[in-house]
């Protein structure tokens, strides 16, 4: 048995939970849309074609903010395909992901869906193939109450108040050479300026989002970001991170510790921001929106035959995860929250089928996978403030990060309830917790629960969707606290009065 101890003391402070953390993302890919989200001949589609399966799934995942369209798809798209009489709207052939996009889903029916799943859009607008005008348009549609073309417009097609979108992302992805229109740092920033600048004369109340790298393994990765922010620091709000994560060649132990390369990525960007608001003598922080996270078997993605043809909402990145998924999977939600100071948006790409949380079968069932459970115990649980935890624990040594803790934690309070989030990294030991929260006054266990299995590989299908599911952890002691994670878990520990 490993043995760690953690001290949670309420003095300890990063920043409040901030419910963006629990983003997630709709992008026209694969069946994240249609058969996901929209699905007009499933049962349980309700009259505007929505599946009520999945809006249920979205509501109890807790998902505070959806990003749209795109991702990739949204370099080539243009907004104005998707809106008016639906037998109007073209079909247009996806460059991204090599498919035929019909258009029978835009930004209205994804606002009304928001509207019914009791979230907040989060848009991103073409800089790929188009560019301000574009944007401005969208924003104008979206945003104006009316008596303009546009807004009018918005009215005629039956969305009579304005969709009132807060937050908007400056492209996708733009240091990527995949993307359409892909850009240099410096043709980017000036572009993301130059769209930001006239997006807030359109709407000064805007929060604004400028691509970051798409990964921290990107030969321009740090470069990119202070180029970008040299053109756009006075502009926009946010930098965006991505960062997906998988088991690679059996490495079970680094792929349990990849939150470690999220701690160093997030730590890297705010510097970079940081030192480029030194450099222009700014006294404004820039955060980060973190709005694509996840793991994602992506080798296996690029190894695969891309389709041939143009099949509408092909199945694609449909990865099944397991336990040992979602164990790593809320180690990155933990490091969302200990970083909560500066990540103040993220969104778990994606929310139903592609890469995501939610299955679903084309007129069946709907079900949740491993990862689900991390991020709606989290989401529901996670309140008042994010705590700074400062682990004693036993290190093992990996391949990909060198040693790393065998405990991964954070902890959020408010007056009354303090929750510990706590990953079990070790493979074949379990972690005796000891918990000092002196700091707290006489608090016991109200609750802990603990996903694990005898199984790292176990999934969740249809036929069998409650096999991994957080349990109850019998391994408790009120006095003094401890708590045994199980090896490969994922716990979370209530402690109150
Ligand atoms: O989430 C899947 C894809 O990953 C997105 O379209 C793109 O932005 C990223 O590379």
């Amino acid at each position: 048995m490993h043995e760690a101890h953690i001290t949670i003391d309420p003095a300890f402070r990063v920043a409040p939970v901030r419910r963006r953390t629990f983003g997630t993302f709709v992008e026209h890919l694969g069946r994240c849309v249609y058969t996901g989200i929209y699905e007009p001949g499933h049962p349980c589609a309700d009259e505007d074609g929505f599946r009520t399966d999945v809006l249920d799934l979205t509501r109890e995942l807790g998902v505070s903010t959806v990003r749209y369209p795109g991702g990739n798809f949204v370099s080539g798209y243009r907004w104005e395909d998707g809106i008016g009489p639906r037998e109007r709207r073209p079909r247009r052939l996806d460059l991204a992901w090599h498919s035929t996009e019909t258009n029978e889903v835009g930004v209205d029916e994804f606002v009304r869906w928001c509207r019914k799943a009791g979230v907040e859009p989060m848009m991103a607008v073409n800089l790929g193939t188009r560019g301000v005008e574009a944007a401005l348009d969208l924003l104008e549609y979206c945003n104006i109450d009316s008596g303009t073309h546009l807004s009018d417009l918005r009215v005629a097609n039956g969305a009579k108040e304005p969709h009132g979108i807060r937050m908007w992302c400056l492209g996708n992805e733009m240091d990527g050479p995949w993307q359409i229109g892909h850009k240099s740092a410096r043709e980017y920033g000036r572009l993301a300026a130059q769209t930001a600048r006239a997006m807030r004369m359109l709407d000064p109340g805007l929060e604004l989002v400028a691509c970051g790298s798409s990964g921290s393994s990107m030969p321009t990765f740090g470069s990119w970001e202070a180029t970008v922010l040299e053109e756009t620091y006075d502009v926009v709000d946010y930098i965006s991170c991505h960062a997906y994560y998988e088991e690679k060649d059996g490495d079970l132990g680094s792929f349990l510790a990849c939150a470690t390369d999220m701690e160093h990525f997030i730590s890297s960007v705010v510097a970079t921001a940081d030192h480029v608001g030194a450099r222009l003598r700014s006294r404004k922080k820039i955060h980060i929106s973190f709005d694509e996270w996840n793991v994602w078997y992506l080798s296996r993605f690029q190894a695969a035959e891309p389709p041939r043809d143009w099949p509408v909402a092909p199945p694609l990145l449909e990865d099944h995860y397991h336990l040992a998924d979602a164990v790593a999977f809320g180690g990155l939600l933990i490091t969302l929250l200990r970083h909560s100071d500066r990540v103040a948006a993220a969104c778990l790409a994606q929310l139903v089928n592609v890469i995501a949380p939610i299955m679903t079968e084309p007129g069946g069932r709907a079900w949740r996978q491993t990862t689900f459970h991390p991020f709606a115990q989290a989401s529901s649980l996670a309140a008042g403030e994010v705590l700074h935890l400062e682990p004693v624990s036993p290190l093992y040594e990996t391949a990909a990060y060198g040693q790393v803790p065998v405990l991964h934690a954070v902890a959020t309070h408010t007056g009354d309830q303090t929750v510990v989030f706590a990953v079990n990294r070790s493979t074949d030991r379990p972690l005796a917790l000891d918990v000092d929260a002196r700091a707290l006054g006489p608090v016991r266990v109200l609750e802990a629960t603990t996903l694990t299995g005898p199984d790292v590989y176990a999934r969740n299908t249809a036929d069998d969707p409650g096999r991994v599911a957080p349990r109850a952890n019998p391994d408790v002691e009120q006095d003094p606290l401890r708590v045994v994670l199980p090896p490969v878990s994922w716990n979370v520990i209530r402690l109150g009065r």
